[in-house]
């Protein structure tokens, strides 16, 4: 039997290959001079040369051959004459899986020249056989891996929180409701005969399901996909997005700060090290299409890991963000007040020109612009929250310490409309030796969109969910 090969391993390995059979199989990248063909198989950003033989058999193929088309190729392992390429496979025996109609290859993002970003996502099903799109995948990837790796390395247990729930953990924002039920018009509806015998939803967060866990496993954290009927048609968001939440008893809020600029620069530093070839890849796209500067994206992930995030509480960034309002003249379209949300604008300022591109972590928000679960301090104002903004995303984490006064969580769900009774549960959980604990979310298609530095968080995720649009 000959040796199956991916493209990735015969490149890596091809010192040691020299004069040996072997088999590959993938799509056709370019072909050249009616001999060279480029061969790739998603494993690597690389392509492995191909040159064929004037036997019979190549020549019908030459003259059939198209992009994009999938093959198998038998060949012997030579070194390379040309300088681009240390190895190439010449060609023994070739099976064509299927060729491409060039009529329909014209049509199509699988046609060699440069697409748009938006024409990808027309044809999200072929997305995957492109170099940038691919690029970005195998990085998306290797940030889930990694970040399993940090939290098993750090004693956390992945805790699987249910999809369905008939609870919204952050007290705002639409949900999906999941049903059963033929719901027609006009006619009232008894959910004690639906499925579950109660409404239900797909949850907008794990959070107080690990919040329940880590008060007996100690160190949790969920991995998985979360759910937002919200109408916003931003670059950076979705209506279904993966998030990550560690939870930790007898954490605070300082502790919580410190965990999340570790692992986010632990998973940074780990891209770095594991996905060069990818990065250097998208680093040149971005130089060429977007015009950024030399070694732009290098740079940006370097620059995270150099420094320490900033820290400041909500307060001083209220301060800063006026001061900076007076003194430079620049007029942003919400005004800047102690006690308001903070708006893009404001983020983008702070981090990006204020902090000069490093992270920024603001803590101590006003409980009113908070959710319930958040401890409050003991101003009676001021809530022990915490969000890290990104450069280019804004905030990248949202977290905090919890409440963890039965007394108190149940008067902030009074004040906040949170209906007690079906959080019953989670409550309880305060009644059962209860203990400060913190944790926080991270939005995982917003890190992987800062890593591959996309504009368009629909560019980093194999099948975007966003408002009118689930066709893939
Ligand atoms: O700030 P959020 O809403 O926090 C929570 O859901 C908490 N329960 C987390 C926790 O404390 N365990 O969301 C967390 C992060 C945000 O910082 C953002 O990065 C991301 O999730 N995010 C979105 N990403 C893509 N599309 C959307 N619509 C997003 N909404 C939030
Ligand atoms: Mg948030």
């Amino acid at each position: 039997m000959i040796k199956k090969y991916s493209v990735k391993k015969l490149l890596n390995q091809g010192k040691f290959l020299l004069n040996k059979k072997v088999l590959v199989e993938g799509w056709i990248r370019s072909f050249r001079y009616s001999i060279f063909i480029s061969l790739n198989d998603g494993s690597t950003i690389q392509n492995l040369q191909i040159v064929l033989s004037t036997n019979k058999l190549d020549k019908i193929i030459m003259k059939k051959i198209t992009i994009g088309s999938s093959i198998r190729v038998i060949g012997i392992v030579k070194k390379s004459i040309g300088k681009k390429q240390y190895i190439e496979l010449q060609s023994l025996d070739i099976t064509i899986y299927e060729l491409v109609n060039p009529e329909i290859l014209q049509k199509s993002i699988l046609q060699p020249k440069r697409h748009s970003f938006e024409k990808l996502r027309e044809q999200a099903h072929l997305r995957f056989q492109t170099n940038i799109f691919s690029c970005i995948m195998r990085i998306r990837h290797h940030i889930a891996f990694c970040i399993h790796k940090y939290f098993h390395e750090h004693g956390f247990f992945y805790l699987h929180s249910p999809i369905i729930t008939t609870s919204n953990c952050e007290g705002t924002g639409k949900m999906f409701q999941i049903t059963t039920m033929d719901l027609k018009k006009n006619q009232l509806i008894d959910y004690a005969k639906d499925f579950f015998k109660c409404k239900t939803y797909l949850s907008v967060s794990g959070q107080l399901e690990a919040e329940t866990a880590s008060l007996g496993l100690g160190k949790v954290y969920t991995f998985g996909p979360v759910f937002r009927a919200e109408n916003s048609n931003t670059s950076r968001h979705l209506s279904e997005f993966w998030m990550i939440e560690p939870e930790i008893a007898f954490y605070h809020l300082e502790e919580n700060i410190n965990l999340a600029e570790k692992f986010l620069k632990f998973v940074i530093r780990y891209i770095v090290e594991n996905s060069m070839e990818d990065l250097i890849f998208l680093n040149q796209c971005l130089e060429k299409w977007k015009k950024k500067k030399k070694n732009y994206l290098l740079e940006k992930l370097e620059l995270i890991l150099k420094f320490p995030f900033k820290k400041i509480s909500y307060t001083e960034t209220i301060k800063i963000l006026d001061q900076e309002e007076k003194k430079k003249n620049i007029k942003f379209s919400h005004p800047i007040i102690w006690g308001m949300d903070l708006k893009s604008e404001h983020e983008q300022y702070l981090v990006d020109k204020y902090f000069k591109k490093i992270p920024v972590i603001i803590f101590d928000y006003p409980c009113s612009i908070k959710a319930f679960y958040m401890r409050m301090n003991n101003d009676g104002k001021t809530v022990r929250a915490m969000d890290v903004l990104f450069p280019e995303i804004g905030e990248i984490i949202g977290g905090s310490q919890r409440e963890e006064r039965y007394d108190m969580l149940l008067q902030r769900m009074k004040d906040t409309n949170i209906d007690s009774n079906k959080l019953w549960w989670y409550l309880d959980t305060r009644r059962f030796g209860s203990v400060p604990h913190s944790g926080f979310g991270l939005g995982f298609d917003r890190l992987v969109q800062f890593i591959t530095g996309m504009n368009n968080i629909r560019d980093v995720i194999p099948f975007p969910r966003t408002p009118n649009n689930a066709e893939f």
